[in-house]
């Protein structure tokens, strides 16, 4: 399938997602979000690919943000109407159960920030910055930003990025929990395609469930993580992948993983 805005390539069990709008800092309009939500659902449906990674073109911007030239034109009925920034981050990118990893290339503002957050961690150059600027233009974040920011860093500098507008960079962002690891600029694709090889080759099964019990500590309250966790444990515990996966530690050799 072919795109007017993204870059979409397979390597391996690997799907490599490339935002390709550098003349505007690869800003979210209406048309990349639908993309974007495609081309997540075509690697969600397709079992040769274990991983993904997203990441903007050009040397400047992951994203800088929702496209704030579709925006201006919009009265607050629009957005009600078309329950502006809804479906394709709910439906399709927030619920990818499969793993993907942002690589944060440059620039991550406002729903560029957000749309990073959604993956299941990031991996930043040490040129990224990050931040919600929403405020600058008479806003608030609209997707995820003030809930997922919060949560990644702690309400006081999620509060202070909020309100003030200012952009934080990679190794402020990596001290606040926020980035798993900052990378040279130049070492970042290999990096994460790298990282993402790693997690493709594992169990399949276990690397979702993996994903799910990791969210579930992000989504619910501590008693109904831990149950959710042993539970998912236990289900992994009847796959083929487990016993494959104990007996060649067992007998010193390679897993060869059935993906169930
Ligand atoms: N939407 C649309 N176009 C954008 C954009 C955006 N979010 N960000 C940058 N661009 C465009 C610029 O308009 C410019 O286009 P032209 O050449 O046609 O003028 C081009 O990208 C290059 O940008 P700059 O010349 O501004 O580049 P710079 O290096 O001087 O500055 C920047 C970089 C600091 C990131 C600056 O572009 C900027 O502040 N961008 C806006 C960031 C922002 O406010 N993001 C939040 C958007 S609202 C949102 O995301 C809501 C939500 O929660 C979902």
């Amino acid at each position: 399938m072919s795109y007017a805005n993204l870059i979409v390539e397979q390597r391996d069990a690997v799907t490599l997602v490339t935002l390709n709008r550098p003349q505007a800092l690869n800003a979210l309009n209406s048309e990349v979000l639908r993309e974007l939500g495609e081309a997540f659902a075509t690697y969600e449906a397709d079992s040769s690919q274990r991983c993904l990674v997203l990441t903007g073109s050009g040397d400047k911007a992951f994203a800088a943000g929702a496209d704030i030239k579709e925006m201006v034109e919009k009265e607050a009925a629009d957005f009600y109407l078309e329950d502006f920034f809804s479906g394709w981050q709910t439906d399709v990118v927030k619920g990818t159960r499969k793993p993907w990893i942002a690589a944060v290339n440059g620039f991550a503002l406002g729903g560029g920030c957000e749309l990073a957050m959604m993956a299941d961690f990031i991996l930043a150059s040490d040129k990224a910055r990050f931040g919600q600027p929403e405020i600058n233009l008479g806003v608030a974040p609209g997707m995820g930003g003030s809930q997922r920011l919060t949560r990644a860093v702690g309400k006081s500098k999620a509060m202070e990025l909020c309100l003030t507008g200012r952009m934080m960079d990679a190794s402020e962002a990596e001290r606040a929990g926020l980035v798993a690891r900052v990378v040279p600029h130049d070492e970042l694709l290999d990096d994460a395609m790298k990282t993402a090889a790693t997690i493709a080759s594992k169990a399949p099964m276990a690397a979702i469930a993996n994903k799910e019990m990791v969210n579930a500590a992000f989504e619910t309250m501590l008693e109904q993580g831990l149950t959710h966790e042993r539970r998912l444990f236990q289900i992994l515990c009847a796959s083929e992948d487990k016993g494959e996966g104990m007996s060649a530690f067992v007998e010193k050799r390679e897993a060869n993983w059935k993906g169930r």
